[in-house]
């Protein structure tokens, strides 16, 4: 990409969204317009270090907002589009499914028509170059059984959230304005992410976070279902990569190769834990763990297949679980004042509403 480029980002705020636009700036890629609404999920905390960065302009907003859209396009005259912006949490849209459809399809629907609309009246050098790529996840996939093949991006789609089904309706829509009306789009399907600046109502940082506080460290079921862990800087150089020289209209799988059951993800971070930063009682962290009621619907196994964004892309991950996982608890370690922040107020109502029916 041009240095001198501008690229609108949405849900910059968030946990992905956040480390994209770092990697995207560091590297000297261009501007970054960042449309966040500011949920309970988005944090400007996460961007500080942008503060006074004039490659990143921000912009509280909702990607349901069509006019603040239109306008946005208008002013700023992206290269691309990419839609980080979602409620992102499937034990939310187990409680509260309303907001997922609104942002996850109503949202990305809207972004869409505005983005095709602005595209239509490019000049044509300008309308071959222009991308709008969809930030999508392997759920939309479903569940696998033990010994099924990897998810490829020829998989058939089979959500069983509501949160899934509201990413996997949005991709359908993304691959109609390809296929009906020409929008050089681009759809990425990622594992589960795990690095610095995730909310701790997910697996990774709520097991660190509960680790440190002393409190019962909760895993669903018999913590035997399985998850293929990317760290996130690995699926923002893959992003930048499929910005760079995707073909329109594809999709790419980006995974980690790196399936984990939940129990040996959490037996694992407690290992980690005891070594660097151990209990004052002297203790195993792992005492802490507590086996709690199952989600509903609890995808049970995935598997990312990511040879298509390798061979087509050279796109690899560059950090193994190990290295990861060190680095993203080193950094939870370093900056409790940010934990502190996102896990006061709202947050506890949100733990109690969760685990107080599993318990
Ligand atoms: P997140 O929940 O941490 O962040 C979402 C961001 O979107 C927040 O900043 C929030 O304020 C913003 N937002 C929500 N509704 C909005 C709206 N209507 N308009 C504008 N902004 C809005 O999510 P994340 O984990 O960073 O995920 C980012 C994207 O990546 C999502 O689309 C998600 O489906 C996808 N994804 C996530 C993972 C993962 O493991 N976290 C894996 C694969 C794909
Ligand atoms: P999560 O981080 O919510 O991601 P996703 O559901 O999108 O994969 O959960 C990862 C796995 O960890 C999933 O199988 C559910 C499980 N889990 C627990 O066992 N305990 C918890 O407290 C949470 C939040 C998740």
């Amino acid at each position: 990409m041009k240095t001198d480029q501008t690229v609108i980002v949405t849900g910059g705020a968030g946990f992905i969204g956040s480390n994209f636009i770092h990697t995207f700036i560091d590297a000297d890629l261009g501007v970054v317009v960042n449309i966040d609404k500011l949920t309970y999920a988005g944090n400007l905390g996460n961007l500080d270090a942008l503060a006074d960065n004039p490659r990143h302009i921000f912009v509280k907003g909702d990607i349901c907002d069509s006019a603040l859209i239109a306008s946005l396009l208008n002013r700023h005259q992206p290269v691309a589009v990419v839609n980080f912006a979602a409620e992102s949490h499937v034990d939310r849209s187990i409680i509260d499914p309303d907001a997922f459809v609104q942002t996850n399809v109503v949202g990305t629907f809207n972004l869409l028509n505005q983005t095709y609309h602005h595209w239509c009246g490019l000049p044509h050098e300008r309308q071959i170059a222009f991308r709008f790529l969809q930030v999508s996840t392997d759920e939309v996939y479903g569940s696998l059984g033990p010994d099924d093949d990897a998810f490829c991006e020829t998989a058939p789609y089979a959500p069983n959230s509501p949160y899934s089904a509201s990413k996997a309706a949005a991709d359908h829509l993304v691959r109609a304005y390809h296929k009906t009306y020409g929008l050089p789009t681009v759809i990425t399907n990622c594992s589960n992410n795990y690095g610095p600046f995730q909310f701790p109502e997910k697996l990774i940082p709520l097991v660190i976070h509960n680790a440190l506080k002393g409190k019962s460290i909760p895993v669903y079921g018999d913590g035997l279902n399985v998850r293929d862990w990317l760290y996130v800087a690995d699926h923002c150089q893959a992003i930048i990569k499929v910005l760079e020289t995707a073909t329109p209209g594809d999709a790419y799988n980006i995974g980690g190769n790196n399936q984990k059951t939940n129990l040996d993800v959490v037996k694992k971070i407690c290992a980690i834990l005891d070594g660097i930063n151990p209990r004052a009682d002297g203790r195993p962290y792992a005492d802490q763990i507590s086996f709690v009621n199952d989600r509903p619907g609890h995808d049970r196994r995935y598997a990312i297949d990511a040879s298509k964004i390798r061979d087509s892309l050279d796109w690899e991950p560059t950090n193994d679980f190990e290295t990861g996982l060190r680095k993203t608890i080193q950094w939870y370690l370093d900056n409790q004042g940010w934990v502190e922040n996102v896990t006061s107020g709202a947050y506890q109502n949100w733990i109690e509403t969760n685990y107080g029916m599993r318990s």
